[in-house]
């Protein structure tokens, strides 16, 4: 039996070419040692404000992206969260097995309540038990995260384990697993920071979604150096770095073999090289993309098809705590009473 991997990806925008190599195409893979389950989580989302309609597209768009990357409905499971009733449900139980003291110490809370102190909503406090639910709902062994998710999955697993020292073995316990860095993109404009997808500056990262002109115009105003020699050296040259480790993430090299393909170069033939080489990525990426989003009833069928198993799943679980704690559970109407 494989074990089970959960994940979760916000649709708080275009996931950028850094969140490809960095996370989603991990998640690929993993599809081969792992029963996987991964889900668009737009509750998550709201803590946020957004327009409806953006969302709801975004919601859609992203999920049409996981199965254009690769993930495979017919060996993932892949879910839209706001489709599956049980993630709130399973979240005010869980609310009840969290203290305050615990969700104020998240770190990611801490930043962005000071980031937005205009909106640090309840919903924004609750967060990590939302995450909490989303992968103890699906008996989740390991969750594949980047480090700044690692406290969230560590919370997800006191909760449960102090979930199960009152009631017994109602929950897995998760482990985070950090993927070992498949590849960290940088700002194309500031190469001290990670590409981001709410930088103010678009020049600063490659969105999934970037058209092939729209790629070659930031590559080429790419931050480089004044030295004009095209070498691996992060620490000297961050630019130029970030850039063959680019090229080198989309061609399948190492960023010493890339750096050789410019031996003798300037930043005049690297720069459009490394342009071409994304959108030899990115364009098969979006042509599958736009198959989905062009047949919106295909993407409904998955959709529901997905959530469907995941409620079938998730509803199991559910009995499980409401029967733990003693709360009288609904009628049962064909799926798992409680
Ligand atoms: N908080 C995660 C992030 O921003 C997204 C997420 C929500 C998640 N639920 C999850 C990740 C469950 C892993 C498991 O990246």
């Amino acid at each position: 039996m494989k074990k089970r991997a959960f994940s979760g990806i916000q649709p708080s925008g275009v996931p950028t070419v850094g969140n490809y190599f960095g996370a989603l195409k991990n998640w690929v893979s993993m599809q081969n040692d792992y029963d996987c389950v991964f889900s668009v989580v737009n509750l998550h989302a709201i803590t946020q404000r957004f327009d409806a309609d953006v969302l709801r597209e975004r919601t859609r768009y992203l999920y049409a992206l996981l199965l254009a990357i690769g993930l495979d409905p017919r060996r993932s499971l892949l879910f839209v969260q706001s489709q599956v009733p049980q993630h709130c449900e399973l979240t005010w139980v869980l609310n009840c097995y969290t203290m305050q003291g615990e969700l104020s110490r998240m770190t990611q809370f801490k930043e962005k309540s000071l980031k937005r102190p205009e909106n640090v909503n309840v919903g924004l406090f609750d967060y990590p038990v939302l995450q909490a639910a989303d992968i103890l709902l699906y008996d989740s062994d390991v969750v594949p995260v980047g480090q700044d998710q690692k406290q969230h999955v560590e919370i997800s697993r006191d909760i449960a384990e102090r979930f199960n020292g009152l009631y017994g073995d109602v929950f897995v316990v998760p482990e985070p697993v950090i993927p070992p860095i498949g590849g960290k993109v940088l700002s194309l404009l500031d190469p001290a920071r990670k590409m981001d997808k709410s930088d103010p500056l678009p020049g600063a990262y490659l969105s999934m979604a970037d058209d092939a002109d729209t790629v070659m115009k930031k590559c080429k105003r790419a931050v480089t150096d004044s030295e004009a020699s095209v070498r691996y050296d992060p620490a000297a040259k961050p630019g130029v770095s970030n850039l063959l480790s680019l090229y080198a993430m989309c061609t399948g090299q190492t960023p010493q073999e890339a750096e050789r393909d410019f031996e003798g170069q300037g930043y005049g033939v690297l720069k459009p090289a490394v342009a071409e080489a994304v959108n030899a990525v990115l364009g098969p990426v979006q042509a599958r993309i736009r198959a989905y989003t062009d047949d919106p009833a295909q993407l409904d069928a998955l959709m529901e098809d997905g959530a469907a198993r995941a409620e079938a799943m998730a509803a199991k679980t559910l009995a499980r705590v409401w029967q733990a704690v003693g709360l009288t559970g609904r009628p049962a109407k064909g799926g798992a009473s409680c």
